[in-house]
């Protein structure tokens, strides 16, 4: 699917609209600030239509909050935002990606994420104040391995 979007980090003034996104979408605002470096703008023109995020713990990252403009779904952008993220963690020498989603976990198995459980999860993840208790019990918890070799 063609997609037209491009990709910047955020900064510091885009607290804002990436919480206006992620409220529009009912997925928690808890840890945005604390990890804003690593959330990432998709935007079409000048216009952000997604947002998303990857908390880094060590080796391991948390993929969150991916959220595309409820008028610009369908278009490929969570995709292309999904696969830039991932593509960003590989480069930045992480091993593996994590994701915790009540909504989407029939979305993320084309990028290669597959179910795991919460204990199979790394000890260094728990510090997530998205994993502390945010997301219910009930998250399908999934992973992406970046590197060759095991699950932690
Ligand atoms: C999930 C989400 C990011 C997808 O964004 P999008 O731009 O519409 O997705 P794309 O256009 O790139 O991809 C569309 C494909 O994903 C599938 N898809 C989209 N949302 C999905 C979902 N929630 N569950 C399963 N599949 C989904 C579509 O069926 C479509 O598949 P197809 O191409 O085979 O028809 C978007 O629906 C969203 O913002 N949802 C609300 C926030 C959310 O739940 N985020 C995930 C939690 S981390």
């Amino acid at each position: 699917m063609r997609c037209d979007v491009t990709f910047r980090q955020a900064t510091a003034e885009d607290l804002t609209v990436i919480e206006t996104f992620l409220r529009t979408a009912a997925l928690p605002l808890e840890g945005v600030e604390a990890h804003l470096s690593g959330f990432v703008l998709a935007l079409r023109g000048q216009e952000v239509v997604g947002v998303a995020g990857t908390e880094r713990y060590g080796a391991h990252g948390l993929l969150r909050s991916v959220t595309v403009r409820v008028d610009q779904r369908g278009q490929g952008t969570g995709q292309a935002l999904t696969s830039e993220l991932i593509r960003r963690a590989r480069d930045a020498g992480l091993s593996s990606l994590f994701l915790l989603t009540t909504t989407a976990e029939r979305f993320f198995p084309m990028f290669g994420f597959v179910p795991i459980t919460r204990e199979d999860l790394p000890p260094g993840l728990l510090a997530s104040r998205e994993l502390q208790g945010v997301c219910p019990a009930s998250a399908v918890v999934m992973h992406l391995a970046l590197q060759a070799g095991v699950l932690r």
